[in-house]
């Protein structure tokens, strides 16, 4: 284990066990249906390579990078678009691949802009859900666990750019942010 993490929440097995069952009634829902997948940048990287590579039906891929978070673990609560989308998704079931919703800000914005482009439909899939924290409610369909409300990292969860590679997703020392 990495000297920084205090202990680990989801080892790799754990997390893509879940991932699989997502990806299973995803597959079952959209089956038939024009499916977008938007990964939200970097967080979101390494659940959406795993998640698609077990939906088993066409669908495109596109990266939005949205951030409202600079090095701290306390949201700013204003949203900027870094990279925007490279394809159109009027017309087609949009799903937002998250790797985690804190206070909702990010998403609420997203699932905003995306409705307002025309999308068919805009749903959202997070691998982890930290309720307690949330501002704004979001409707999400798809959640991989909820969490308590300690920062974490790996598994595409960073802190300051950090333990993104970590292949298990464990509790930051508190030391190390607080
Ligand atoms: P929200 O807008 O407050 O829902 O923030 C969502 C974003 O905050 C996520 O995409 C993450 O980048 C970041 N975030 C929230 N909680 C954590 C955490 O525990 N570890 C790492 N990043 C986090
Ligand atoms: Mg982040």
């Amino acid at each position: 284990m990495h000297k920084d993490i205090e202990a680990i929440l989801f080892d790799e097995e754990t997390i893509l066990k879940r991932i699989a069952e997502l990806a299973k009634q995803i597959t079952e829902d959209y089956k038939g249906e024009n499916l977008t997948c938007i990964c939200i940048l970097k967080g979101g990287v390494f659940f959406m390579t795993d998640l698609l590579k077990k939906i088993d039906m066409p669908v495109m891929m596109d990266f939005m990078d949205v951030s409202s978070y600079g090095a701290s673990t306390i949201s700013s609560g204003q949203v900027r678009i870094i990279k925007d989308l490279e394809h159109s998704v009027k017309d087609r079931d949009v799903l937002v691949v998250e790797d985690i919703i804190d206070t909702g800000i990010t998403l609420n914005y997203v699932v905003d802009l995306l409705k307002s482009r025309e999308a068919k439909s805009v749903e959202i899939v997070t691998l982890l859900n930290k309720k307690d924290r949330r501002e704004i409610e979001l409707d999400i369909k798809y959640c991989g666990f909820d969490i308590p409300d300690y920062f974490v990292v790996g598994y595409g969860l960073d802190f300051d750019e950090k333990y993104r590679n970590l292949p298990y997703i464990g509790y930051l020392k508190e030391e190390l942010y607080k």
